[in-house]
Order: structure tokens, then C-alpha cells, then sequence
């Protein structure tokens, strides 16, 4: 089972170059309590989650508790908490797809992945959550793979989903390997 990325994980060394960056910014922005929702809001935009490493900083900044920072952040589903992975996946659950097994397909994939839903791999490469209806249930139950929509999908397609990805990863560092020889022999 792959490690995962959660709030007791070591911060490694990704996490860490975004809370330097997080640490960074925070001076320049006001200490208004009122800017709390705005700055978490801008942590996400910026580095695609809030990680746990910076609910202090934040606190600090504000003069308020971390329990008061992450109370906030939580209460506003808006927010995640894990880094998003290069190929983050999320499965339908609004009705349609719901009715049509799609919580067979979440536990399908969070198996094959080693990670429960709201984690991301320990390597990055998947992210796994729920969302609500997608806006395409003529085709549930529906799973969404970074921009592409899944169809139909069937607990027997979600390995077949994850080997595409894995041959577009070998295809992309194969790529870039010729790319690398070419230009070292030019
Ligand atoms: S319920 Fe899944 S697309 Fe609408």
C-alpha cells in the first residue's frame, strides 16, 4: 500500500518549499481577522491546498488560535488540505451516479490507489476525492481524471484508468529521454 499524505505525515521536501513560499508572503498582508477566508483562499489558489504547516503561520499572523484557523477552513468545504496530485481523480457521487455504484468505484479506486478519498499518493502522481454532480448524468456513473470525464465506469475500467495514465507517464519520460540524448549529441 503506497504512503500517504496527510496531516501527521513528515513534511517533505515539496511541502516544505511551499511553506517557505507561505511565510514569505504573509507579511505583506494585513493582520485584519477579516482577511482570514481571503488568505486561505489565496494559500489555495496559489499552491492548490492549505498545508497543515501553515495553519500556525496563519494563526500567528492573526493573533488567533490554530484550532480557530483550522475550525474556519474546515467549516468552509472549500478548502483541502492535502497537495493535489498530478493526476487527481474524483468520483461522482451526485445522485445519478450514486444510484449507478458510485461508491463501489470510489472504494475500487482508493484500493487500487492505497490511499482513502481526500488523500494523495506519498509520490504525488494521484489524489483521490468525491464531488458533487459533474453536469453529465447520462453518462453515470462518471469519474473525472485531471480534464477528462470517464463513462460508464465500471469497477472492472478503474484498473484499466490508471494503466492509461501509467503508459502516458512512460510515453512522456521516454520522450523526454530522446529530447535529452538529442540534445546532448548536437
Ligand atoms: S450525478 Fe454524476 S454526473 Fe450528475
Amino acid at each position: 500500500m503506497s504512503e500517504t499524505i496527510g496531516q501527521d505525515q513528515e513534511i517533505d521536501l515539496e511541502e516544505q518549499k511551499v511553506l517557505d513560499a507561505i511565510a514569505a508572503e504573509l507579511p505583506a498582508v494585513s493582520r485584519d481577522v477579516h482577511q482570514l477566508i481571503p488568505v486561505l483562499q489565496e494559500i489555495q489558489r496559489t499552491h492548490g491546498y492549505v498545508p497543515p504547516g501553515s495553519i500556525k503561520m496563519v494563526a500567528d499572523h492573526f493573533g488567533i488560535t490554530p484550532a480557530k484557523v483550522f475550525g474556519v477552513a474546515t467549516f468552509y468545504n472549500q478548502f483541502r488540505f492535502n497537495p493535489p496530485g498530478r493526476h487527481p481523480i474524483k468520483v461522482c457521487l451526485g445522485t445519478a451516479c450514486h444510484v449507478k455504484g458510485g461508491e463501489i468505484i470510489l472504494e475500487n479506486f482508493a484500493r487500487r490507489l492505497g490511499i482513502e478519498e481526500g488523500e494523495t499518493t506519498k509520490d504525488r502522481e494521484y489524489s483521490l476525492e468525491r464531488v458533487a454532480c459533474v453536469g453529465c448524468c447520462a453518462l453515470a456513473p462518471v469519474v473525472v481524471v485531471g480534464e477528462k470525464i470517464e463513462s460508464y465506469v465500471t469497477p472492472s475500467k478503474v484498473e484499466g484508468v490508471i494503466t492509461e495514465i501509467e503508459i502516458q507517464n512512460e510515453m512522456a519520460e521516454r520522450a523526454k529521454a530522446q529530447d535529452e540524448q538529442q540534445s546532448d549529441s548536437e
